[in-house]
């Protein structure tokens, strides 16, 4: 997908469902958070990070998303490219609840199933994928709170819309 060619929501839904259903049909023991439920903590070793848990995607799965999002390019504040004047309402906005280890994203962009902001992700300091939520076009808004794996220092938020493609956020520390 290219920014020149926006991912409708027919055929993103048809995507993202074929991966989330051959990954549901293998890996039934992972569970499925409701976004404004709490990340549960990992469960041990090899088990899948709860920032990903929301997703029901493999992290290898997510990541070929991810790669998919960024190829068709990432825009920043001082890079929007020709969706200048959007930046507002695509760039994730951070919130960090110090002392919880966790941080909310949310983008302020309206949510209707024909243009929606299709995901929230993020990166540590070493551009290591460490959360990532989908949403859909009738949810009432694209927000999440993610907990931060510890050893992480810096983080950078992305948001993606599909008919705006991919959008980062200034990264920041986390303490
Ligand atoms: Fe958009």
């Amino acid at each position: 997908m290219t920014s020149d060619q926006p991912l409708d929501r027919r055929s993103f839904v048809k995507k993202a469902s074929v991966t989330a259903i051959s990954f549901a049909v293998g890996a039934s023991l992972w569970s499925c958070n409701k976004k404004d439920e709490a990340p549960k903590e990992n469960s041990g070793p090899g088990s899948m990070p709860s920032n990903m848990k929301a997703t029901k995607l493999s992290p290898a799965e997510t990541s070929a998303m991810v790669s998919k999002f960024e190829a068709a390019g990432v825009m920043t504040m001082e890079h929007p490219g020709k969706w200048k004047g959007k930046e507002g309402s695509h760039i994730p906005q951070v919130t960090m609840h110090k002392g919880e280890g966790a941080i909310t994203l949310f983008t302020k962009h309206p949510m209707s199933p024909k243009h929606w902001i299709t995901a929230h992700y993020l990166k540590d300091q070493d551009g290591k994928l460490i959360g990532f939520q989908l949403y859909e076009g009738t949810d009432k808004e694209a927000r999440h709170r993610f907990m931060i794996p510890k050893g992480t220092t810096r983080i950078t938020a992305y948001s993606h819309c599909n008919k705006h493609g991919d959008w980062k956020a200034a990264d920041q520390k986390t303490g």
